[in-house]
């Protein structure tokens, strides 16, 4: 999915503010230009006002970066500024992906969690299950080792 140069500076001053840098997970401009030039990787934005995508002008409260495989689709990044947090706009853009992810053939959503990001709280109230575990699998900026955990949510 080719992406206009000023949808990915909202999207970039969103991954700017978004992430613990202590868990390394920010995405550089670059890694999302190079990965939205494959074709089947997404891209959703939405305003504060929970508009998709943004309403004229406005900037990006938050994003979500995907991508489309045999009739499933792989949420690679995810976030919301934290001003705009608890207003529901995950959960708006989790919703948006489904509907999209349908339209493309897809039959389940995944995703990859490091182990103890809140975030779970918010996957499991929207359908998402575990289904794996890869221990040892990130590392925190301090040298610690954090296990991963695979999610899946049937959207069909
Ligand atoms: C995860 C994230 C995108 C959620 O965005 P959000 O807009 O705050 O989510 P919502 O307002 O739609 O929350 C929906 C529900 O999940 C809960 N929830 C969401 N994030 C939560 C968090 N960090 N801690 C506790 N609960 C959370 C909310 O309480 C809400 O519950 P409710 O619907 O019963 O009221 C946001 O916290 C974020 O950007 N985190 C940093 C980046 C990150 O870790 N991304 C995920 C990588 S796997």
């Amino acid at each position: 999915m080719r992406a206009p140069s000023d949808d990915i500076d909202r999207l970039m001053a969103v991954m700017d503010c978004a992430f613990d840098p202590a868990f390394g997970e920010a995405w550089t401009r670059r890694q999302v230009e190079d990965a939205l030039l494959i074709g089947n990787c997404h891209y959703i934005l939405i305003d504060a006002a929970g508009h998709m995508p943004p309403a004229d002008d406005a900037p990006a409260a938050g994003f979500s970066l995907s991508r489309g495989g045999y009739e499933e689709e792989e949420l690679l990044l995810f976030a919301v500024a934290p001003e705009y947090r608890g207003m529901g706009l995950g959960r708006a853009m989790l919703q948006q992906l489904a509907k999209n992810a349908r339209f493309r053939n897809g039959n389940r959503l995944l995703l990859e969690m490091r182990d103890g990001n809140p975030a779970e709280q918010l996957y499991r109230s929207f359908g998402f299950t575990p289904i794996g575990r890869r221990p040892n699998y990130y590392r925190n900026a301090a040298g610690g080792q954090i296990d991963a955990i695979t999610f899946q949510c049937d959207i069909d």
